[in-house]
């Protein structure tokens, strides 16, 4: 098998890059190790950034998501029992994001590729990334029962965190920065409209709280819990009664309680994989780079590379110039390091860190109370919020 991109993953790294390119009129062929199935149910985040959205209507790919998703103008920031609102628009001339699920992304995406793309294979695991620095990468794989070798003018390794693309890069090129915290969510789906009509982020003595959505009827709500903590330890009715300690307000605000119909827990990373390119092996989304969910920035990262891969290859195509190739990982890492810096703060801000001496306590309300005192600041957290520019 033979085309001029390979791609590692059928995410919404891997399923974005395959439509930019085929738009692009340049081919490309996806390989997945997992069914249609688990790719379509798999719950991950759903905000999307502005900067997402423009790039989901340009590529074509955005007619349901423009008719379901729901376009949200802020968040609430919630402490000390109190409620205070991060306006997007005001604060960034007009900027908002749009809560639609990653899950339904990953389904829209694939129905296109399947009707218009080049091939999608799924149940096809890549086994080895070889010859990146050569003029003839290609990928190995399995599929059917058969091992076949896919021959490619270039790689994207679009594999998330434990796929094998990113292993391909030599030992001795690699430098990796990593961050774990001691915490992570218990996320839960509950078939119950949203009691608030914008996502609420939550600070409380007794852990980070957050309330988000699927659609009108569904809710999508987390809590912080210590690392390992298994989501079978706790009841349904302990989680809505620790949700409620921490999202009560001194309003009479009230959580509405339904049926929960999934939940399990989410480990917290920061992560950064440089380079980003080796030879003509490129790694995007996941693969590359983990960020933890506080600031929703992870498939709004995955989506920043493949758009800055497509162009730079249509760049080359058009000019035969590979300087747009060649800046790929440094044009990449700026953005990713931005996205970094903001969820760890988010997170730093939000959570509540086992050990922290009260010292550290107070100034983490300082920081709150300076958010929802200076415009300036609450400026820079809707800037981050709703995304960086593609530049
Ligand atoms: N061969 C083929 N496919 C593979 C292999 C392999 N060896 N290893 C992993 N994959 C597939 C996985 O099954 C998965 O479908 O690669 C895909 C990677 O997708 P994601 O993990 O969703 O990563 P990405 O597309 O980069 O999206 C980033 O996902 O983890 C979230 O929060 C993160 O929203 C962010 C987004
Ligand atoms: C989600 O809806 O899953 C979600 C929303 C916002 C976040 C993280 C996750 O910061």
């Amino acid at each position: 098998m033979r085309t001029t991109v390979g791609i590692i993953g059928a995410g919404p790294a891997g399923l974005l890059l395959a439509r930019l390119l085929h738009n692009a009129g340049i081919e490309s062929v996806v390989l997945e190790s997992r069914d249609r199935a688990y790719v379509e149910r798999r719950q991950r985040a759903g905000i999307l950034e502005q900067g997402t959205v423009d790039v989901l209507r340009a590529a074509g790919a955005a007619a349901r998501m423009d008719r379901e998703g729901l376009r949200h103008d802020g968040i609430e920031l919630r402490f000390d029992r109190r409620r205070h609102r991060i306006d997007f628009p005001a604060l960034t001339a007009g900027r908002s994001v749009m809560v639609y699920a990653q899950t339904e992304v990953c389904k829209d995406l694939i129905a296109l590729q399947l009707k218009e793309g080049g091939p999608l294979l799924f149940e096809a695991e890549a086994l080895a990334v070889e010859g990146a620095e050569s003029e003839r990468p290609c990928v190995r794989f399995r599929y059917e029962g058969r091992e076949d070798v896919l021959e490619c003018d270039y790689v994207v390794g679009c594999d998330g965190f434990w796929g094998v693309s990113r292993p391909a890069v030599p030992a001795a090129l690699s430098r990796v920065f990593e961050r774990t915290y001691p915490f992570g969510w218990l996320g839960v789906l509950a078939d119950v409209p949203p009691s608030h009509d914008e996502l609420v982020y939550a600070h409380h003595d007794r852990g980070f709280a957050l309330l988000s959505m699927r659609s009108p009827s569904v809710s999508r709500l987390y809590l912080q819990v210590p690392e390992g903590t298994d989501a079978e330890d706790w009841s349904d009715d302990e989680i809505w009664a620790e949700l409620e300690q921490r999202f009560e307000t001194a309003d009479g605000w009230r959580l509405e309680r339904g049926p929960i119909t999934q939940k399990s827990v989410t480990p917290m990373r920061s992560f950064v994989h440089e380079p980003m390119r080796h030879g003509r092996l490129f790694l995007a989304g996941d693969a590359a780079h983990i960020v933890p969910p506080t600031g929703a920035k992870g498939l709004n990262l995955a989506v920043g590379d493949v758009v800055t891969f497509a162009r730079a290859l249509t760049y080359q195509k058009e000019t035969g110039s590979t300087e747009l190739l060649d800046a790929y990982s440094e044009t990449c890492l700026r953005r990713v390091w931005q996205a970094e810096r903001f969820s760890y703060d988010m997170t730093t801000l939000l959570h509540r860190a086992p050990g922290a001496t009260p010292f550290e306590e107070r100034l983490q309300l300082a920081r709150l109370a300076r958010i929802t005192s200076s415009r300036a600041a609450e400026t820079d957290l809707a800037e981050a919020y709703t995304g960086f520019p593609h530049d």
